[in-house]
């Protein structure tokens, strides 16, 4: 790509297609469970992904993440067996009518995934004192989300699935990974190959929660103005339409 004269490069959009292609991901990316197939990931598909969660912004440019890629059995049956004894303490928190539903729930998968990735965040990894953390400390935490984000997007670029098991005691992640102590666990990710994507959330599909009207989210200049500019409001609540029809990919972006 040609730098312009002042070493910028082009702020253009992407051509049609490419562009179509972010939206896609971004829309179709599901959280897979059920749907893992025992093929192993390819090391060159693998490191893609990885290379794509490593250029994810992070605040102060701290890039506080780090990558743990775990495919021993044994490591991931002690997150499994995390997972199984959380699973059936959360069971019970939810409202009675709810608990069954939850139950029947497919929330991992740990063992039928060919590779997990630990997504970490060291607190430490530009010393104390971090531009742009040094009001907000969590700011590091949310850069690590961001690295993830970026995986689970290019795993959809590459017809991989992802999906982000957090229903276990991340001090019992933290033992079993070896992870230091001033290094916290931020996500558990079962990778791979897969039958094919849901085509909503299967929370939605479960009759769990549903989306929620974009439109009803937001606020102009002040919270709780939601009304100020109908425009912008009456063209949201079209694409939304659009995202539902099926339709936002080929009708509502350039051509
Ligand atoms: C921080 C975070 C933690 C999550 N933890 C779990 C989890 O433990 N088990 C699970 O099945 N899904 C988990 N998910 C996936 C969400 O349930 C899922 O993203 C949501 O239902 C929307 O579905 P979609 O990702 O397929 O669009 C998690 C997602 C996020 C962002």
């Amino acid at each position: 790509m040609d730098a312009t004269p002042d070493c910028l490069l082009p702020a253009v959009a992407l051509p049609a297609a490419e562009c179509r292609g972010v939206y896609e991901a971004i829309l179709t990316r599901r959280d897979t469970r059920g749907e893992f197939l025992p093929d192993p990931v390819p090391d060159e598909v693998l490191s893609r992904l990885l290379v794509a969660a490593h250029h994810a912004p992070s605040v102060g440019f701290m890039q506080p993440w780090s990558f743990l890629v775990v495919r021993d059995p044994a490591v991931r049956k002690t997150v499994h067996d995390a997972f199984l004894k959380a699973h059936a303490e959360a069971a019970l928190m939810f409202p009675e009518d709810k608990q069954d539903i939850y139950r029947s729930l497919k929330l991992e998968g740990i063992m039928e995934a060919p590779v997990n990735i630990c997504v970490t965040c060291d607190r430490d990894r530009a010393g104390p004192v971090v531009i742009g953390r040094t009001h907000i400390r969590t700011m590091d935490l949310y850069s690590s989300v961001c690295a993830v984000q970026n995986l689970w997007l290019a795993a959809r670029a590459e017809g991989l699935g992802v999906g982000w098991v957090s229903i276990f005691d991340n001090g019992v992640v933290q033992r079993a990974l070896n992870i230091p102590q001033r290094v916290i666990p931020i996500a558990y990710l079962c990778v791979g190959k897969i039958r094919g994507y849901h085509p909503k959330p299967e929370l939605e599909a479960a009759g769990w929660l549903p989306r929620l009207p974009l439109d009803q989210l937001i606020h102009f200049d002040q919270w709780g103005n939601d009304t100020a500019d109908g425009g912008l409001l009456d063209r949201l609540r079209a694409d939304q339409r659009a995202v539902n029809e099926g339709e936002f990919l080929t009708d509502r972006l350039p051509k």
